[in-house]
């Protein structure tokens, strides 16, 4: 169609056309390996006979092909009654120049992303967490101790001995440090939210990383200017920025790039499987060009104490995680070496005029 070659084959992620009566007109080549079954065998056939989703879809569906609107339905299990159920992002359009019919993509979840909403920290991420915390809590308190008192032995010693002393010393603080991020964590209050420019987070964010730890790195702006209010926590999103660019950063080796890209999507919707739904247009993406998420723990890189580092903590996407499903936001990641895309996705301020001034002055619509 397009001349560059055949789309349709090509297209990595598994893909349905779906008929007026919900029939299965065509899968790609991607499909058939998901269904394992070629499309000859399943043209024709009901698509909510081959495809089990743990979600009402029927419904919908038939309001999307309606009202010729996209729906997106995150983290639904999606099986094909052969094997277990994946856990995927349906992302379903109306297919154009074809009235009635509609295209429907399934990415399994390592594709899409992950579900921040509500039940983003699992509940037994939660007690892990309050452990930590509790243990944190205790401690400190002999540790600074214990730092005391090697402070005071290093007062008489020889140098030699002095070394011995330092790395006490040393490794309490970083220990200490650890403690820190784990009690951080716990202490997140909700986000107060406000009209917030995202570009001035950006700038703050990489003013900090440049003058700090990712001194190594170019940091590319890549904004679109005419980027609308986002309805959030200045400070807290702030955070959640630092802790992708410091990723990054530590991710490339000596030197690299991160680009810093803001667009605006309209038709993006979180819609969870019980029906409710957030628009949620304005998009961050922070692109690096490293190598990629190492391999094992590229699932469950969100979950807090998973780290690839040797000194990692395994908190910093725990706790992005934990602030963007606290404004009710989205974050996916995508991922291959020379190229890691952390998404963020933001509700926009409702009224460019829900700032509020110190005088009487009303400001108008
Ligand atoms: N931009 C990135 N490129 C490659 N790997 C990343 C990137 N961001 C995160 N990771 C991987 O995810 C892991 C978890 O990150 P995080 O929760 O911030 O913990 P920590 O940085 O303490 O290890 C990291 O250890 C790293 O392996
Ligand atoms: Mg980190």
């Amino acid at each position: 169609m397009t001349g560059v070659g055949d789309l349709w084959a090509s297209l990595p992620v598994p893909t349905i056309v779906i008929g007026p009566g919900d029939e299965i007109v065509d899968i790609n080549s991607a499909a058939e390996g998901f269904f394992n079954a070629s499309a000859k065998t399943m043209v024709g056939l009901p698509l909510w006979d081959q495809l089990a989703v743990d979600a009402p879809l029927e419904n919908s569906l038939a309001r999307a092909r309606k009202n010729g609107t996209p729906l997106f339905v995150n983290d639904v299990d999606v099986g094909n009654g052969q094997r277990a159920p994946l856990q995927c992002a349906l992302q379903i359009s109306p297919l154009m120049g074809a009235p009635e019919h509609m295209l429907m993509m399934i990415s399994p979840r390592e594709l899409a992303g992950r579900m921040t909403q509500n039940h983003s920290v699992k509940s037994a991420a939660k007690s892990a967490i309050g452990m930590a915390e509790m243990l944190a809590h205790e401690i400190k308190n002999p540790l600074a101790g214990i730092t005391g008192a090697a402070q005071l032995l290093s007062m008489n010693l020889s140098q030699e001995d002095l070394e011995l002393t330092d790395l006490i010393v040393g490794e309490s603080r970083r220990i200490v440090k650890l403690l820190e991020q784990v009690e951080q964590f716990g202490n997140l209050s909700p986000p107060v939210r406000n009209p917030v420019n995202i570009h001035d987070v950006l700038d703050r964010a990489r003013r900090s990383a440049l003058l700090g730890f990712g001194g190594h790195m170019n940091i590319i702006e890549d904004y679109d200017p005419s980027l609308p209010l986002a309805l959030g926590d200045a400070d807290q999103l702030l955070q959640v920025v630092l802790n992708l660019l410091k990723n990054a950063s530590e991710a490339a080796g000596s030197t690299g790039t991160i680009r810093l890209h803001s667009y605006f999507e309209h038709s993006f919707r979180l819609r969870r499987a019980d029906g409710t739904g957030q628009s949620l247009p304005l998009q961050i993406e922070i692109i690096d060009d490293g190598p990629g998420l190492p391999d094992g723990i590229a699932g469950d890189i969100f979950d807090p104490f998973v780290s690839g580092k040797e000194n990692g903590t395994g908190l910093g996407l725990a706790l992005v995680s934990k602030i963007i499903s606290d404004h009710g936001g989205w974050i996916s990641v995508t991922s291959v070496p020379g190229r890691t895309v952390f998404r963020l996705s933001l509700p926009r301020a409702s009224k460019p005029d829900t700032t509020h001034t110190n005088s009487n002055e009303q400001t108008k619509d």
